[in-house]
């Protein structure tokens, strides 16, 4: 499948998920354009090393396109996603997962309740919501997907391996939105696994907790 199907695809955020789902998409010969804070000169070095298909924008720019992953981390959601232009029933993935770096001087370093402390992480507090409802209010008129966030990305660039295809879940409440990502999923050689709705699967697939979170799975 090639973007004159999918359409446009933009990239917010170019650390580790950003970067490695570009690398993805320019596997498969794919466009899309990322950007990142510090604006598109700072990603010089990626998309050189990426090649033609992947460019550097600004975040707006990234934030235009048909489709539009959203790989900031989770305490930046709100500041990037604010201010963006009308998303008039674009697609959003969502890749992010509702985890937060600790302070090491801080109470939450000895919080003996955290299960994650040791691995200086603690789940966000989302006020009884799950993460794709805070994500959904922040992209208000956009169809949401969730995806893409339940791997370590260090894998992502590796779609087929052990004789089958690298099993990515997806979620939402949009079908036609669905079917756009399931494409994208499968067009970068991966096993595509609907979960359902973004209240059915987007928790199940979310770190830190959900029942699918980082399994690793292969499609033989
Ligand atoms: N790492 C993983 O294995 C993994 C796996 C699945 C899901 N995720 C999820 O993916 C999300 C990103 O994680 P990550 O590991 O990729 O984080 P990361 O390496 O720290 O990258 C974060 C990116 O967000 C950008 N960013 C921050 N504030 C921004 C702003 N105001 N405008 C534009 N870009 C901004 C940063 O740009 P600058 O560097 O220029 O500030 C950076 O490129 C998180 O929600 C995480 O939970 C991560």
């Amino acid at each position: 499948m090639s973007n004159a199907t999918i359409g446009s695809i933009g990239i917010i955020g170019a650390g580790a998920l950003g970067s490695n789902f570009a690398r993805v998409l320019a596997k498969s010969g794919m466009a899309a354009t990322i950007a990142n804070s510090r604006g598109p000169a700072s990603l010089a070095a990626l998309v050189e090393e990426l090649g033609p298909t992947i460019k550097a924008g600004t975040v707006q720019e990234a934030a235009s396109a048909d489709i539009v992953l959203v790989a900031v981390r989770w305490v930046d959601a709100e500041k990037v996603l604010g201010g963006l232009p009308a998303w008039n029933g674009r697609i959003v993935i969502d890749g992010t997962n509702p985890v937060e770096f600790i302070d090491p001087a801080s109470p939450d370093a000895n919080d003996a309740s955290n299960p994650l402390a040791a691995y200086g992480i603690k789940a966000a507090d989302l006020g009884g919501q799950h993460s794709s409802q805070i994500i959904a209010q922040l992209v208000p008129g956009a169809r949401l997907v969730k995806a893409f966030n339940h791997l370590d990305v260090n894998v992502l660039p590796e779609p087929e391996v052990a004789g089958g295809k690298r099993v990515l879940f997806y979620s939402g409440d949009d079908a036609t939105a669905k079917a756009a990502v399931r494409g994208l999923i499968e067009a970068a050689g991966f096993f595509a696994i609907d979960l359902g709705t973004l209240d059915v699967g987007g928790p199940l697939a979310s770190l830190p907790f959900g029942a699918l979170a980082m399994h690793n799975l292969v499609r033989i």
